[in-house]
């Protein structure tokens, strides 16, 4: 028999590396009993541990269950990294989860989830949740907070640019960018008309999703599965926000080394970019005290090129429990709570995030609070999840590599596209239809969401 050879050696000692890692990286919060608790992992946010706390705290009032919050890391790769070593390990805790609505595919495919059959599904976005929860048709995972991606802009710069309203087209886009920024630089050298996430994370390969538009992104072939990146649309996408940084230079050179969601925030809202692309969750905080864009802030749908719609992706986080846990029933439970009316306002109002339940959507005193809710209900029912496919997470790190280099211009749009579609058919071959995970097999019914085909770059 041969021994491992260096690459299966080189796997399994970065796997092990992996763990070391990641392990200091979870670490407990909060009070209790360590062997009898309840385990929920949340994000690292300070503000969103402290709304966390607010909901556990009642849900044990009520039910007599106690709940130990466990806090990952804010950065949404490292919470992955986190929840699959707890996962390939058959950790029993956490018992439940949230999961980034990209990664539910992969979870559930890899059989790590148990149903949510307790929980009522009315009250949520019917289609949202049978495209991105519902596996073999059964309920795998539930949302408990809507993301899409929106275009903030200054109100009261957007007259300097001669308009009277926000761009709906690229053009429209990068022609007022650019002469507001012309206008703004003297006073402010660091001025820039256009700020997005560009950095090498998943957050990149959102904005491309979303810069691609309907007729490309990550296609999914109706007769062989496979998956298609090397697109027309996308072409176009790469070299368009290439010049928004290189060409028109109203998007800054940090936007690929640096710029996720938070470095983008505080850009637009320390008053240095006339447009930003960001979520909603950036609403509430520019437009709170102290604030330098306080009351100068407007919400509008992504532009897109002449003639086309814009597109927003899907994102937010989404709740499972753990099939390793020894608490199922109650983490079911617990799972059922959070989705709850009374918990999700709680979130809403704690936040400011977009409640998972449609209803909310209704919800009066909500919607007094929150007067942009009712916009924002409509960008997120439009919006287009990421491809459910058990190796996404895998289809996305190679975008970003390529992505990333074609910004940088280490490599033409072209060139960039074709070695990803490259990379990524070899992927099919590796994992072929089985999740990388292991341990759960794909279902003939596995629910991939239907899109129309794009032209392949000839
Ligand atoms: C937000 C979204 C999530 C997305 C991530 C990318 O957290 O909710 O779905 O993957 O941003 O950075």
């Amino acid at each position: 028999m041969r021994g491992p050879d260096l690459h299966t050696i080189r796997r399994r000692v970065s796997g092990r590396l992996l763990i070391l890692l990641c392990l200091p990286m979870l670490f407990a919060c909060g009070r209790g009993d360590a062997e009898t608790d309840l385990v929920f992992a949340v994000g690292g946010a300070p503000s969103e541990l402290a709304a966390w706390e607010k909901v556990v705290r009642k849900f044990e009032a009520d039910s007599g269950i106690s709940v130990r919050l466990l806090r990952q890391p804010a950065n949404s790769q490292q919470q992955l990294q986190g929840l699959m070593v707890a996962m390939k390990s058959k950790q029993q805790n956490p018992d439940v989860f949230l999961m980034d609505v990209a990664w539910v595919g992969l979870f559930s495919a890899a059989g790590w989830l148990v149903p949510l059959d307790n929980l009522d599904r009315t009250p949520f976005f019917g289609e949202l949740l049978n495209r991105t929860d519902v596996y073999d048709g059964r309920l795998m995972a539930a949302p408990v907070y809507l993301d899409g991606g929106i275009l903030y802009y200054r109100t009261d710069l957007l007259e300097k640019a001669g308009m009277t309203r926000p761009p709906e087209t690229w053009r429209e886009l990068a022609e007022s960018a650019k002469k507001v920024q012309e206008q703004m630089r003297p006073e402010n050298p660091g001025f820039f008309g256009f700020v997005w996430q560009g950095a090498q994370y998943e957050g990149l390969v959102v904005n491309f999703l979303e810069f691609a538009g309907a007729s490309g992104g990550i296609q999914l072939q109706d007769e062989t599965g496979g998956v298609r990146v090397a697109l027309k649309a996308n072409l176009k996408a790469l070299r368009f926000m290439r010049d928004l940084i290189w060409e028109y230079e109203i998007s800054p050179p940090s936007t690929y080394t640096e710029m996720q969601e938070e470095e983008v925030r505080t850009f637009f809202q320390s008053g240095n970019a006339m447009y930003e692309r960001n979520w909603p969750y950036a609403w509430t905080l520019h437009q709170s005290d102290g604030s330098p864009v306080k009351g100068k802030v407007g919400i509008a749908p992504l532009p897109a090129p002449e003639g086309e719609k814009g597109v927003s992706t899907l994102g937010g986080y989404h709740i499972g429990v753990s099939k390793y846990s020894d608490r199922k029933a109650d983490a079911k439970k617990f799972a059922a709570y959070v989705t709850s009316k009374e918990a999700q306002r709680m979130v809403v109002l704690e936040l400011g995030w977009n409640p998972g339940r449609g209803d909310l959507y209704e919800d009066e005193a909500l919607l007094e609070r929150y007067p942009h809710f009712g916009e924002f209900k409509d960008i997120f029912r439009k919006a287009r999840p990421r491809p459910v496919i058990p190796y996404y997470i895998q289809v996305s790190n190679v975008l970003q590599t390529y992505i990333s280099g074609a910004l940088a211009r280490n490599r033409s749009p072209e060139s960039a596209l074709e070695h990803a579609q490259i990379e990524i058919d070899s992927l099919e071959q590796r994992y072929g239809r089985n999740p990388e995970g292991g341990g759960g097999q794909l279902s003939e019914s596995f629910p991939y969401p239907s899109f129309t085909h794009g032209e392949a770059v000839p």
